[in-house]
């Protein structure tokens, strides 16, 4: 296949006109607002990356204090909680793919599921149309995993007392300063929505229902005693203690649905990590219920084909096999993927090089492949789906990531949620701490767009118990050697996959080193709505009439894609950086 794509490549050649030299900094667009590439964060003993300083500190301050990766890993999530309420979490859910030293790899999946008493057309009016309950307030919360998922984590690998890895966020929520990236969650919208939830606007708005200054101390009370319980009591106190009886309290006060025996029979699950080959380097990452495993082994078995270093970096030509090869794995995402404990997925077939060959084989390398034309893939599949009010959001404002190696080599990535930034924007009164609206990424109304324009099927559609279908996709990739090479990951709804495996390319492909990496320009495509999406300032007028030419339609968002945590290792030093997009930190030691 490789001879055939590089035959069709040559006739292909003047469509891209791109230079096919690697990529650095000075390549990006001049539009690009980062162009300034500085030398990367590097250690020797540990790293940690994360979007808030203060939680990337608590992970430093845990390895050099004899934790390892997966310890620190919990104290960072327990941080994040307290000074990135808009994402980290204790009343949402996850995913943390590691890599031992020794190289034993797992995953583990502490998503939410849909509550017991939830119903597949909870969410539909009369008329049939989906209503705001999915994604604000009691109506749209699933059952929260992060601290089971961290119970889970802790007592399979870690070294330290689970006391102490609460006791930075306990005093975290004491009170910690705020900082414009803290501030830049709350927008006059949020402010709004926040304000319509007596506990949110007590505890985020402050200042008389309006949001803390730049230099004010945040302090949650609530949230300390919360997290108190939980250092003493272990987890049991979130799924049928105290903590439980406040979950309850608040979703008879708002009508929600979620019970006690939703909360007393969650339990968090470790799977298979998804692991697939990528130019002789192995990436690691998330299976479902995550999509984002499965879809990027797809879409990187249709990319191998083709030689892109020599196309060059975000030239036409490799932004339009980039759009191709997304435009099939999201139609296949969309249609198959969902929790593996309620449907069965063709995995096996949708990741093999035979199948990446079939798929690959129906693109043309001078016309984009209309989404109408392109279906599910494998036989009986059925329909082309169209795209009724699909849009991509102006902004991925949700999830985060961080990403962390110790001295012994452990590689830990993880990404969690409340789904939307401060989740169903209610807070558990008493308990301080703000619930998912994960519900959202189940298909309220199947072959309907969700929040982040993502147009889902009837396997993902709502069942009582059920796990909603994610793109969170924390990946650690190994170089051709074996070793660890990268640890990677970003919050973006529906763009968290593209992202991620933009990071890998742009290392593995491009030779880029971890600041380019991470600060290099996003496109992306999901299939539907039928366009490449990229971030603002990102393409040059000329990389996009050239698009146009081949018949993508383009568009350039309002904001920015994502916010990745990323650590990649060369020749044994841990170089790292954090995403400028929101503003975090990596630190290591
Ligand atoms: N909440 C976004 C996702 O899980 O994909």
């Amino acid at each position: 296949m490789r001879v055939h794509a590089a035959l069709a490549l040559a006739l292909f050649a003047c469509i891209g006109c791109g230079d096919p030299s690697p990529a650095r900094g000075t390549a990006f667009p001049e539009s690009w607002r980062y162009r300034d590439t500085p030398a990367p964060v590097t250690a020797t003993n540990g790293m940690v990356v994360t979007t808030d300083e203060l939680a990337s500190q608590v992970g430093v301050d845990v390895l050099r204090s004899g934790g390892n990766a997966m310890d620190a890993a919990v104290a960072v999530m327990f941080a994040l909680a307290v000074v990135n309420p808009e994402a980290g979490n204790l009343g949402g859910d996850g995913f943390l793919v590691l890599r031992t030293a020794g190289g034993e790899t797992a995953a583990l999946d502490f998503r939410a599921r849909a509550p017991f008493a939830s119903t597949r057309d909870m969410y539909l009016d009369d008329a049939g149309e989906v209503t705001e309950d999915v994604v604000v307030g009691h109506l749209s919360v699933g059952v929260p995993g992060t601290v089971d998922g961290m119970w889970q984590i802790h007592r399979r690998f870690g070294r330290m007392e689970w006391a102490a890895l609460l006791d930075p966020a306990i005093e975290l929520a004491g009170g910690f300063p705020v900082r414009p990236r803290f501030l830049n969650s709350l927008g006059d919208a949020m402010v709004a929505a926040l304000q319509a939830f007596p506990a949110s606007a007590e505890q985020f708005l402050p200042r008389g229902g309006q949001p803390p200054a730049v230099g004010d101390t945040l302090r949650q009370p609530d949230l300390a005693s919360t997290l108190r319980r939980l250092r003493d009591l272990g987890r049991d106190d979130f799924y049928a203690g105290e903590t439980a009886d406040l979950i309850i309290a608040e979703m008879e006060r708002g009508g929600g649905i979620l019970t006690r025996r939703d909360l007393a029979e969650y339990q968090a699950v470790w799977r298979e990590p998804v692991a697939f080959e990528y130019r002789d380097h192995t990436v690691i990452s998330m299976p479902p219920p995550s999509s984002g495993g499965v879809t990027m082994a797809q879409t990187a078995g249709i990319l191998e084909r083709y030689d892109l270093a020599s196309l060059g970096w975000q030239s036409a030509r490799t932004i339009h096999l980039h759009a191709e090869a997304w435009r099939r794995g999201y139609a296949d995402r969309n249609h198959y993927l969902a929790d593996p404990d309620f449907v069965e997925m063709p995995l096996e077939n949708l990741t093999s090089a035979a199948y990446a060959s079939e798929r690959g084989a129906t693109i043309s390398l001078d016309a984009a492949t209309p989404s109408s034309e392109i279906g599910p893939g494998l036989e009986s599949a059925g329909e082309a789906a169209t795209s009724p009010g699909a849009t991509v959001p102006e902004e991925g404002e949700n999830t985060t990531h961080y990403s962390i190696v110790d001295a012994d080599g452990n590689a830990v990535s993880v990404t969690t949620t409340v789904n939307s930034w401060y989740g169903s924007k209610v807070t558990v009164t008493g308990a301080g701490f703000i619930l998912n609206n994960d519900m959202d990424d189940l298909a309220a109304r199947p072959g309907f767009a969700n929040q982040f324009g993502l147009v889902q099927g009837e396997n993902n559609a709502i069942e009582p118990g059920k796990r909603m279908l994610s793109s969170m996709s924390p990946t650690i990739v190994l170089g051709p050697d074996g070793e660890l090479r990268m640890v990677t990951g970003t919050p973006g709804g529906a763009t968290i996959i593209t992202t991620v495996f933009q990071t890998i390319s742009n290392v593995v492909d491009f030779e880029m080193d971890v600041v380019e990496a991470v600060l290099a320009p996003r496109v992306h495509h999901q299939h539907l709505p039928d366009q490449i999406f990229y971030e603002a300032g990102a393409l040059s007028p000329e990389t996009v009439s050239r698009l146009e030419a081949l018949g993508h339609v383009v568009v350039e968002r309002g904001g920015l894609s994502g916010d990745v945590q990323m650590i990649v290792v060369v020749d044994g030093l841990l170089t790292a950086w954090s995403d400028p997009r929101r503003g975090g930190r990596a630190l290591g030691y």
